[in-house]
């Protein structure tokens, strides 16, 4: 018996920063099947193949493993929609897409980042999973950037990079954090009655932990500070703004209020910045998948941040 807890291994090997696949090829009626994939990697040039791990308990175990063929679909950033549907049990998945066929006669998408018609070089035993080899008969390399994803949550490199292409103006920056503990989330209340997220003004180059402390201080609870969720500039106020996702510890907050995310009050917030964070934080968490903004520095340190692009 094997002591590793799966679970405790899926979110391990969650670790790893991937792209994100969907995996299709035709059903011995010539209808179309998919699902969504992060298992793919390259691996030879000459000849050409790849690798992608599919499932022994997938619905098309038997149509992936028994086709002729199959084609990878790397997607794009703007492609979120389309990799969750094609890893729930939607009924015509391929509406959610634009798609063809491709020359070796898998369904190929429109707007990926790349797509790869295979015909099957292997079906290779891998315990829970078996790995899909696929000997490259034609592909596309797109200009979009792929989705990312990471410990169970997308994110968007070109986005990112386009943020720390905007870091090195002049300003001051306010990041604030959009702190949450079992579906709620933190607001302070301002003096004139409106609600905001909890927000500081971080010097140039200060980090995030900076940020957490602030937070602890001011409820007295733990709190820890996670990806970038959201950068931008408040041309109005000449203010670049930085709002990361955070965890609060047990406990009631000596300021702010907790605000279920279905009891949020959208009515009375500071700016509309802030009800476009909060309404796509809810969205996203009922989701259970959040976009982020990640960038190599961005995410480790805090820029300044303007509109300059
Ligand atoms: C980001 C992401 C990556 C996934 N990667 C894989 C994978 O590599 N292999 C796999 O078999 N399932 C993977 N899944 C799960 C399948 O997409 C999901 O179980 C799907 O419902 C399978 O559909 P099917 O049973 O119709 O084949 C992934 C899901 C997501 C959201």
């Amino acid at each position: 018996m094997s002591s590793i807890e799966p679970r405790a291994l899926r979110d391990a090997f969650g670790a790893f920063l991937t792209g994100v696949t969907v995996v299709t090829a035709n059903d011995a009626a010539g209808n179309p099947v998919g699902f969504t994939a992060n298992s793919f990697a390259s691996v030879s040039l000459e000849p050409p193949l790849l690798l992608v791990c599919l499932a022994r308990t997938s619905r098309n175990f038997e149509t992936m493993t028994k086709a002729p063929g199959f084609a990878v679909n790397i997607l794009s950033e703007g492609q979120k929609d389309v990799s969750n549907t094609f890893a729930r049990p939607v009924e015509d998945r391929f509406a959610a897409v634009k798609w063809e066929k491709g020359p070796h006669g898998s369904p190929v998408f429109l707007d990926v980042a790349a797509w790869f018609d295979c015909s099957t070089e292997s079906v290779v035993d891998g315990g829970d999973h078996v790995i899909l080899i696929g000997r490259i008969e034609n592909f596309e390399n797109g200009n979009a950037n792929g989705l990312g994803y990471a410990r169970g949550s997308y994110f968007t490199p070109g986005l990112a990079q386009k943020a720390l292409s905007m870091a090195g103006a002049e300003g001051e920056i306010l990041a604030g954090a959009v702190a949450a503990r079992d579906g709620a989330i933190l607001l302070v209340q301002l003096a004139d009655g409106r609600f905001s997220l909890p927000t500081f003004a971080l010097a140039h180059g200060e980090s995030p932990r900076v940020l957490a402390e602030k937070l602890e201080h001011d409820t007295g609870l733990p709190v820890s500070i996670g990806f970038v969720y959201s950068v931008y500039e408040d041309r109005s106020h000449g203010k670049n703004h930085i709002v990361y996702r955070g965890e609060l510890g047990a406990g009631d907050p000596r300021t702010g209020q907790l605000f279920r995310l279905d009891q949020l009050p959208l009515d009375r917030l500071v700016d509309t910045s802030t009800r476009d964070i909060l309404t796509r934080y809810a969205n996203e968490s009922r989701l259970g998948n959040f976009a982020m903004y990640v960038g190599n520095e961005l995410s480790g340190r805090i820029h300044p941040v303007s509109g300059k692009q």
